[in-house]
């Protein structure tokens, strides 16, 4: 089965396309891009994201919105990472954290399937903390800087493509997708 994917972001097609691929589902690259509204809801950015992208693609498609949500600075940067990401990065969230005990962070990610007839949210979470300072050399955005629980201490810099994924929000969210497609006898693997 193949499915569209409206993103940007060539890490996240990588990392949903290897957790898809065990369910039998191709992602490819939607050529409309990805609308997104001002929201303090994931969920919210994501679906309605979909509903744009369905109405000029017209085939059935995925969307998804993630963020890193740190707990001293209520949630922030939480939707709007990555705006942060690009202007004060890893650098500025390490600053913003100095001298402070609570490093407690979670990344969530929405995953949203549209066909004509189905609009459909799927919710993933990674729980951790943010590191002292960034470590590792794989992966994007604030993986070098957030330590997943159940990791050993690692950040999802340092850790393989699959097992970032085993734990993370992004793979958490997808797994359910491919879960559904499979049970709803859309996809077939
Ligand atoms: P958006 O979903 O395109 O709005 O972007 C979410 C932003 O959150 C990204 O640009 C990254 O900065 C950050 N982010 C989301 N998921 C991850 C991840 O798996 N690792 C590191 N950063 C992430």
């Amino acid at each position: 089965m193949e499915l569209y994917f409206a993103t940007g972001n060539p890490h996240k097609l990588a990392e949903a396309n290897s957790i898809l691929s065990k369910f039998g589902v191709l992602l490819r690259h939607a050529p409309s891009p990805k609308i997104e509204i001002q929201s303090e809801s994931l969920e919210e950015i994501a679906r309605y994201a979909a509903e744009v992208a369905y109405r000029s693609l017209g085939s059935p498609l995925v969307v998804e919105d993630s963020g890193l949500f740190v707990e001293s600075l209520n949630g922030f940067p939480g939707p709007y990472s990555s705006y942060v990401y690009k202007t004060i990065g890893c650098g500025g969230i390490l600053r913003l954290l100095e001298g402070n005990a609570n490093r407690e962070a979670r990344f969530e990610c929405v995953v949203v399937y549209a066909s004509g007839e189905t609009l459909r949210s799927f919710v993933g979470i990674a729980r951790g903390s943010i590191a002292e300072a960034p470590r590792g050399s794989g992966g994007f955005g604030f993986d070098p800087i957030f330590i997943s629980d159940g990791c050993g201490g690692k950040t999802f810099s340092e850790l393989g493509p699959s097992e970032k994924s085993a734990v993370s929000h992004r793979g958490r969210a997808f797994r359910a997708l491919g879960e559904w497609l499979r049970s709803s006898g859309r996809a077939y693997a």
